[in-house]
């Protein structure tokens, strides 16, 4: 069966970059597993962190497939939806990458929410590993599209607003109906004595701190070149601060 990781936090904490530097970290670690990574943020940008390039996400292939004429004659309604959420998968050698995309209308995902969920299971089963980059309100998670999570890190910047918010994760992962294995609080973007400040909003949480992902300049430098995350080198603070995570997490055990 697949391990499902899911990494969750408000907007702009560092989830994406923690992705990739996981996903990275997990491959260089044990070469020849195979991870499904699901970009299921709205605002998804884990393609970019990852230097893949995709071509349609979940929402708009199955938004071609409302309308009627789409649909070759005689084929099963079903069926094309399976053949168009074939059609979203990026593939590689390691890595290969869902984007499910944005809520289409008001504000709703307006998949066909069982269809979807059986997909990401059946495709979730190929793999060894499928990790979630989530979205803030963990809609999909909530929704049970993505049916399991045996590891949530749930991430926060260096704030007490940040710590605050991840909190409120954590009672939004408390009232959800899926069962959540191990559940990590991640700090991003530290300096010095950040977690020692912290520490009091970090208690107010409940969540354990498996460890901290310094401010590392090399992360700003390449998103401001659109240079992938992936690409950062090995001696960089940030890449050797989740190689020491990923150790900690027991994601391989
Ligand atoms: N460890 C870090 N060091 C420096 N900048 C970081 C670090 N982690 C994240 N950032 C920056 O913070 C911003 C938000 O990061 P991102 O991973 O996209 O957040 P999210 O996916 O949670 O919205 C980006 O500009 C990114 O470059
Ligand atoms: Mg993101």
């Amino acid at each position: 069966m697949a391990k499902y990781i899911a990494v969750a936090g408000k907007g702009g904490v560092g989830k994406t970059t923690f992705t990739a530097l996981l996903l990275r970290q997990m491959v260089q670690q044990k070469r020849g597993i195979s991870i499904l990574a699901v970009d299921a943020d709205p605002n998804a940008n884990l393609d970019e962190a990852l230097g893949l390039k995709v071509t349609g996400t979940i929402s708009e292939l199955l938004e071609q497939s409302k309308d009627p004429k789409a649909i070759p004659n005689g084929m099963p309604k079903n069926i094309f939806i399976e053949y168009k959420l074939q059609q979203a998968l990026v593939e590689t050698k390691d890595i290969d990458l869902l984007v499910m995309g944005g809520p289409q209308g008001a504000g709703c995902y307006c998949y066909p929410n069982d269809i979807l969920r059986k997909h990401i299971e059946n495709i979730g089963e190929n793999y060894d590993f499928v990790a979630v980059d989530s979205e803030a309100g963990l809609e999909h998670i909530s929704r049970r599209t993505i049916p399991h999570i045996d590891v949530m890190f749930v991430i926060s910047d260096s704030s007490a607003r940040g710590i605050r918010s991840a909190g409120r994760v954590h009672d939004l992962i408390r009232g959800l109906k899926s069962a959540v294995g191990k559940l990590y609080l991640i700090v991003t973007k530290t300096n010095e004595g950040s977690l020692e400040s912290l520490n009091e909003e970090i208690e107010h949480t409940g969540l354990t701190v498996l460890g901290d992902i310094p401010l590392d300049p090399l992360v700003a430098e390449y998103d401001l070149a659109g240079k992938p995350l992936f690409e950062l080198p090995d001696d960089a603070v940030s890449v050797k601060a989740v190689a020491s995570i990923l150790n900690r997490a027991g994601i391989f055990n």
